[in-house]
């Protein structure tokens, strides 16, 4: 058969081009809302990507809580997840055309639109299944979001499922992220760890040198996820979130809730490991409130103390796991727990002096931005036909070209 044949037109005329447009879509485990990000890749001196306009798209209540029962086992029903599917694409249709209004680009400039997608449920487990030649163990991703109404509404086209492929060779399908971490953020004279705090927290952990053998990745425990919840309750919905950690730096941090919570096995677990909404969703938020609740804790310091558990799972995690075998100076936290300061000034109080706390906001990505920026690289690989997973840290037989591509 002609080579040339053999691979899509659209990847030849991608290939060929010197530099690229491509769209990073992400929306995270927060259900906070809609990250867009325009990245700039240029081919000459090796690959450099630059990031050309952020946008955001906040959900309103009704979208958020269309995807939160969604998410909830056993509430969701087939049809909800068939509308919020097909409706969330309009949603990103709407940050893909804002971006381009705020950045004066045209959709016909635009090489591809990267959609990461809603993660409703993710089984990277075996579980048993009826095949055809006998019992053997499924394991599988949901990611939300229609692409071919997102590329008939933007005119653009979509490369989305990026986990599957990765699975089908045996891989846990996350994480995902580290591979651009060390495009954007590896270093030859330093140790590094990318620290993302949306609703979970994961780090990334970039040893100083250009080996991509020697990054790996795995999740701390919660992000913003139980701080979230809590404030969400005691003001009724009025505020999502502690704004800039203002509540919890008024509040007093009970060290004893701290250490009953950090018993739990994922704690003492070597990595590669990973959690979700499934742990640390509302009925772990109910027992958190309720152990507070024997000390006698005001709103506040029940918000401080799960602002400090969160900085505690952080520093642990790298106590335990990473500084023993790796030399770091500096975390570099992203996601929206960058904003939350108290947070930060809290995970720098528990690791040795000499590792400095900063964000990537002092890299020039807005910290909001990294995931999505993630995605547009990873977009671009796969539109090169080249493969975006690394198996250490994902667990995959072989690395693939992840993605589908919708014209
Ligand atoms: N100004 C802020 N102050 C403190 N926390 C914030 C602020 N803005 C956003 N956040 C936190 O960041 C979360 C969203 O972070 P994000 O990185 O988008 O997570 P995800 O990837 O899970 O969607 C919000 O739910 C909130 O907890
Ligand atoms: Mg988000």
């Amino acid at each position: 058969m002609n080579e040339k044949k053999a691979t899509p037109h659209i990847l030849h005329s991608y290939a060929a081009k010197k530099e690229h447009l491509i769209i990073g879509l992400m929306s995270g485990t927060s259900l906070d809302g809609v990250d867009a990000v325009l990245v700039h890749i240029t081919q000459s001196g090796g690959e450099q990507f630059t990031l050309k306009h952020h946008y955001y798209l906040p959900y309103s209540k009704g979208m958020r809580e269309k995807i939160s029962r969604v998410c909830r086992v056993p509430s969701s029903h087939v049809n909800e997840i068939l509308d919020v599917h097909f409706g969330l694409s309009h949603w990103y249709a709407k940050a893909v055309n804002n971006l381009l209004i705020e950045s004066g680009y045209k959709a016909t400039s635009i090489d591809a639109i990267s959609m990461h997608g809603q993660t409703v449920w993710h089984s990277p487990v075996a579980t048993p299944f009826p095949g055809p030649d006998g019992e053997f163990g499924v394991t599988g991703t949901l990611q939300l979001g229609n692409a071919s109404v997102l590329a008939k509404l933007t005119d653009i086209p979509v490369i989305s499922d990026f986990r599957s492929a990765d699975m089908a060779v045996g891989g846990e399908g996350a994480p995902l992220a580290p591979y651009s971490d060390f495009m954007m953020f590896g270093s030859t004279q330093e140790g590094r760890i990318i620290q993302n705090i949306g609703g979970i927290g994961n780090a990334t952990v970039l040893p100083k040198g250009d080996q991509q053998s020697s990054i790996f990745a795995f999740d701390t425990g919660p992000g913003n996820m139980i701080i979230d919840e809590i404030v969400s309750l005691h003001t009724n919905m009025e505020q999502l979130y502690d704004d800039e950690g203002k509540i919890g730096k008024s509040g007093k941090v009970e060290e004893g809730v701290i250490e009953h919570f950090m018993k739990d096995p994922y704690y003492k677990k070597s990595p590669p490991k990973s959690t979700g909404r499934e742990v640390y969703g509302k009925d772990f938020t109910q027992t958190f409130i309720e152990k507070c609740g024997e000390y006698n804790l005001s709103f506040s310091d029940c918000v401080a103390t799960a602002t400090a558990f969160t900085a505690q799972t952080i520093a642990h995690s790298y106590k335990e796991y990473i500084l023993p075998r790796y030399s770091i100076s500096k975390v570099l936290v992203c996601g929206g727990g960058a904003l939350n300061s108290t947070l930060l000034e809290m995970i720098q109080q528990r690791l040795p002096k000499e590792i400095e706390v900063t964000t990537i906001s002092a890299y020039g990505i807005p910290d909001q931005g990294r995931e999505a920026m993630a995605f547009a690289i990873m977009g671009h690989r796969s539109l090169l036909g080249e493969p975006g997973n690394l198996v250490l840290v994902t667990g995959a037989r072989v690395p693939v070209v992840l993605g589908t591509i919708t014209l």
